[in-house]
Order: structure tokens, then sequence, then C-alpha cells
């Protein structure tokens, strides 16, 4: 015959249908009583729902399994948690689907750069579009918290909307995306320091309603500072994107940002040289207005593939171009589907 531990044991695998987790997860087994040699057992259970059709199929459940082992007789009652109770439930419900804690199939991508003005913002906002175009679910952070500029780039005059105490990501160009600049008021600066950024940071994280991402790219503070560096060990772990222009300097000083990578342990996806060189829409020929050779450098450099080089163009020159994502028949947009097609077989 059972005894209490016994009876215990064989409810702990039993779900709760509406929290969608074992009795034992929500400790909502409050009462068993075992009378007559355990020929008859009393249950209170506390569950996340009650007089639910769902609550009838888990009786059930309970019952037969009591019985297949010798009970004659089960009596449950159930009651329903707390609000209290259910909000600290809830949260825990969240947990498994956090970015942080490695259990989702979302893939991080950080588009990191020595030094700032090489086109880091410009690259992240194209892959991610590319990708999207290419039927994935894609999500951007704009992790420059100071320096944000991902919501004017994609054309986003929206703010984001709560649902509960989450916060729903701003889409665009079938993109999701959380930015410092959603949160500051008309362009202010940014002057917070440390431990609030890094906090800020954590909930871009945590506290954003992503769904089930794919890809989720981060738009890196420029550098190897601080910021950066956080970034790099918050996540769980992060493939990287290399940006820089061709100037050797340029390339010099975005081989530190490709060493930090590598001693964090980010893997290189390859290096993007922007602002390659300048095409003469009459004459088709190139100019090479900022140097040669930087990206093939630096590629070299830190043993990783060039697997772009992108030349400078005249933003406005397209008339269904938004904000500076190139359309898909933009000879640039073009070159974005390409990286975005390397990024794919990057994972396989
Ligand atoms: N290939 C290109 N041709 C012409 N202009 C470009 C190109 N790439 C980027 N730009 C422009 O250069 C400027 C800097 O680009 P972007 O903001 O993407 O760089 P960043 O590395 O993110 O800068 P920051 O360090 O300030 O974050 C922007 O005005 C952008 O529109
Ligand atoms: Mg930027």
């Amino acid at each position: 015959m059972l005894n209490k531990q016994q009876v215990m044991a064989l409810l702990r695998s039993i779900v709760d249908p509406t929290l969608n987790k074992t009795l034992t997860e929500t400790n909502g087994v409050r009462n068993i009583q075992a009378e007559k040699n355990s020929e008859h057992i009393s249950l209170r259970i506390a569950i996340g729902k009650i007089n639910t059709p769902e609550q009838k199929k888990m009786e059930e459940e309970i019952v037969n399994k009591l019985k297949r082992v010798g009970s004659a007789t089960v009596d449950i009652h159930f009651e329903q948690f707390s609000d209290k109770e259910l909000e600290g439930l809830q949260a825990n419900v969240n947990e498994p689907s956090s970015l942080l804690n490695g259990k989702l199939d979302t893939k991080f991508i950080s588009i990191a750069s020595g030094k700032g003005g090489v086109g880091k913002s410009t690259v992240t906002v194209n892959i991610a579009v590319a990708l999207a175009r290419l039927g994935k679910k894609v999500g951007i952070i704009d992790a420059d918290i100071y320096g944000f500029s991902v919501p004017d780039m994609m054309g986003i005059t929206e703010r984001p909307t709560l649902k509960g105490n989450r916060i729903i990501p701003v889409e665009a160009h079938d993109v999701q995306i959380i930015s410092m600049g959603f949160f500051v008021e008309d362009n202010e600066p940014v002057i917070w320091r440390g431990p609030r950024l890094g906090k800020m940071l954590r909930s871009f994280f945590v506290e954003v309603e992503w769904g089930e991402l794919d890809y989720l790219l981060l738009d890196l503070p420029p550098g190897t500072g601080d910021m950066a560096l956080s970034v790099h060990q918050m996540i769980p772990s992060s493939k990287e994107i290399i940006v820089t222009t061709p100037h050797p300097t340029a390339a010099f000083v975005a081989s530190r940002a490709g060493k930090m990578a590598l001693n964090t342990n980010h893997e290189i996806i390859g290096v993007v040289e922007n602002m390659a060189y300048f095409e003469s829409q009459l004459t088709g020929e190139k100019e090479y207005v900022f140097g040669k050779g930087g990206g093939e450098t630096l590629a070299n450099e830190i043993n990783a593939p060039l697997i772009a080089q992108i030349p400078l163009s005249q933003p406005s020159a397209y008339p269904n171009q938004h904000g500076s994502v190139y359309p898909e028949i933009h000879p640039i947009g073009q070159i974005y589907q390409r990286i975005a097609e390397q990024v794919l077989t990057n994972e396989s």
C-alpha cells in the first residue's frame, strides 16, 4: 500500500495545463491524506485555473494513476493559486524563454568595429533585413546605448508597446527592433554610466517579448570599451561580423575588436569592408577614395574570410529607399543578400 511519499512521487510528473509546469515545479500539491491503508486518498491541489476541461483531464489522469497502484477511491479538491502566487509562477514560466540562458535556438550575431562611423549600424540593419527577406525571423538589439541610430535608419517613428510588463519590440521591414532610442525623449543625450547601462542592456534581452527568433543581431557600440565588452560577456554565445573601412589604419584598429571577439570565444563569421570604393555611374570606373586593402589585411590578421566589399553610395539614390535600408534590387541590396546567404551557410 502507498504512503504519502509514494503518492507524491506519482504526482510529480503531472503537468498543470494552464501553467505548463509539473506539480513539483509549481509546488501545487497542498495536502495528501491516505486513509484505510491508502485505499482512500484525498488530495488538495492548487492549479493555474480551476473548472476547465483541462482540469477534468488532469483529474482523470491522477485518479487512473492512483487506482492502478491500488487505491479504491480518490478524491481531489482543486483550488486556484492566488493572483500573487500566479505572478511568481508566471515569472518563472517566462524564464525558459529568456534569450540569455541559452535555452532558445536563437543565434546571436554581433556587428563590431574598431572605431566609429565605419558603417556598423548600416551593415546591421541591412543584414537583418536581408535575412528577413530570406524568410528568417530576425531581431535587432541596438546595443549602442549612447549612439543609438537603428530606429532612424529603419525609418521608425513609433514606440514599443507593453503587454503586461513585457516590452513588445517595434517591427520594421519584417525585423523586430529594440533600441535605447525608444526610451529617451526628443533625442536627449544619455548620461547614464556603468551599472545602469548594463541593466538597460540586460532588460533588452530579458524584458522584451522577442518571440521565437532565428537570428538576433546586435549593433555594438564602436570600439573595445566597457560597453562592447559587457555585451560580449552578457550573451551566452555569439558569432561576429567585423566592419572596417579599406583604410589600413582602420583595419589595424578593427583587428583589436576582432581579437576581443576571439578572446571572449566568439566565432568570427567574417569581415565586411564598407565604403570600399566609389564606382562612377558614368564610366563604371572604381576609385579607392578611402584607400585599399584594409578588409583583406584585417581578414588575414584575424584569420577570417572577407565576406563583402560594399561600395560608397548616395543614400537617396533609390526612390523606394526608407532610411538606410537598401531595396533588394539595389546593387548594394544584392551584396547584402549575398552576405545573408553566407550567414545561413555558416550555420550549416
Ligand atoms: N557604403 C556606404 N556609402 C555611403 N554612406 C555610407 C555607407 N555606409 C554607411 N554610410 C553612412 O556613413 C555614416 C556612418 O554609418 P553608420 O552610422 O552605419 O556607422 P557606425 O559604424 O554605426 O557609426 P557609429 O560608430 O557612430 O555607431 C552614416 O551616415 C551612413 O549612412
Ligand atoms: Mg552605429
